[in-house]
């Protein structure tokens, strides 16, 4: 018998799952969702321009295909396991999935969206995590409360090797979303303000790779926010030059040694190179005209910290 789905539980068991125990690292494990459904319709970041969109639809929606095709290949050749959501007529953001929740030691924080246009996902990721559930990919299911504005794993990134958990707020997630991260997984949070609406979620400046660096955008944070990043992340930190930010290089998904980018400069590579990594350019340009690229894209459905509970 699986648990019940809770909402709001507390904090969780801390009981280690076998692979933990043994020290194994799991094939990843990434939720996507194919962009049949994907365009830019309306306006809700600096990114977004509807009309722009309409002069070339046809010829966007198709290299949109593409780009997520060799994103997915990209992933599959490199080990992981990517699992589908299916696409949904009139949600075109759906495709984002790293904004429908956070998913840690087998629990599920479902995102609560600040922008009206995207609140409709909200349903449909709750009934795939339902699913996940009953296949026992994952343990319970739990949301922030109504007057939390939470939106996933953009603004949560879980940082194994500190035992923490990065947030953003200011653009779209409240600040109180940290206590509700917390409070479900058990975990210590630092959260940043955003100072830049082109750089609305936390993910669009902040990359965080396996061995612990950070490939982050300065002018995104306000100097509180820097001072804080260059406090906990130290000589392992990295500075994105404009180039790749205003392309959303920094936006990108680190799998072990490789970092997938959908842009990047000759001064990252080399940096990224010179510290011991493998740079995959995947192109996605029409989902820079969302504002999104590789890690908006993706969704890590196994990250690990207690474990999953028995
Ligand atoms: N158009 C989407 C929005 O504004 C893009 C979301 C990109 N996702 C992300 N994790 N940064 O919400």
């Amino acid at each position: 018998m699986k648990a019940q789905a809770t909402i709001n539980s507390g904090a969780a068991s801390a009981q280690p799952d076998i692979a933990a125990v043994a020290g194994a690292t799991p094939a990843p494990q990434l939720l996507m969702s194919p962009p049949d459904f994907f365009e830019v319709s309306y306006a809700i970041n600096p990114w977004m321009d509807p009309a722009q969109w309409a002069l070339d639809a046809k010829q966007l929606a198709q290299e949109a295909r593409s780009g997520w095709a060799a994103l997915k290949a990209k992933y599959e050749a490199l080990g992981a396991q990517v699992v589908i959501q299916p696409a949904v007529r009139g949600l075109p953001d759906l495709v984002f999935t790293a904004n429908c929740a956070v998913v840690l030691d087998g629990k599920v924080l479902l995102a609560r969206y600040l922008k009206p246009e995207r609140a409709g996902e909200e349903v449909h990721g709750r009934r795939l995590f339902e699913q996940l559930r009953l296949r026992g990919e994952v343990d319970s299911l739990h949301q922030p409360p109504p007057d939390v504005f939470f939106e996933g794993a953009g603004d949560a990134i879980f940082d194994a090797g500190r035992g923490i958990v990065w947030m953003g707020h200011g653009q779209r997630s409240c600040l109180k979303a940290r206590e509700t991260v917390a409070q479900v997984f058990g975990i210590p949070t630092l959260s940043l303000e955003l100072s830049d609406p082109r750089f609305y979620h936390l993910d669009t400046c902040f990359c965080l790779l396996s061995g612990g660096e950070v490939l982050y955008y300065p002018p995104a944070f306000t100097e509180a926010g820097r001072a804080q990043i260059r406090a906990v992340v130290g000589e392992r930190l990295m500075e994105a030059p404009r180039d790749d930010a205003l392309h959303l290089g920094v936006n990108s998904v680190c799998l072990g040694r490789d970092v997938v980018m959908c842009h990047c400069s000759e001064p990252t590579r080399q940096a990224l190179t010179a510290r011991g990594y493998r740079v995959h350019v995947v192109p996605l340009g029409s989902f820079n005209r969302s504002g999104g690229a590789a890690y908006c894209l993706t969704l890590k459905l196994n990250n690990r910290y207690h474990g999953r509970a028995a």
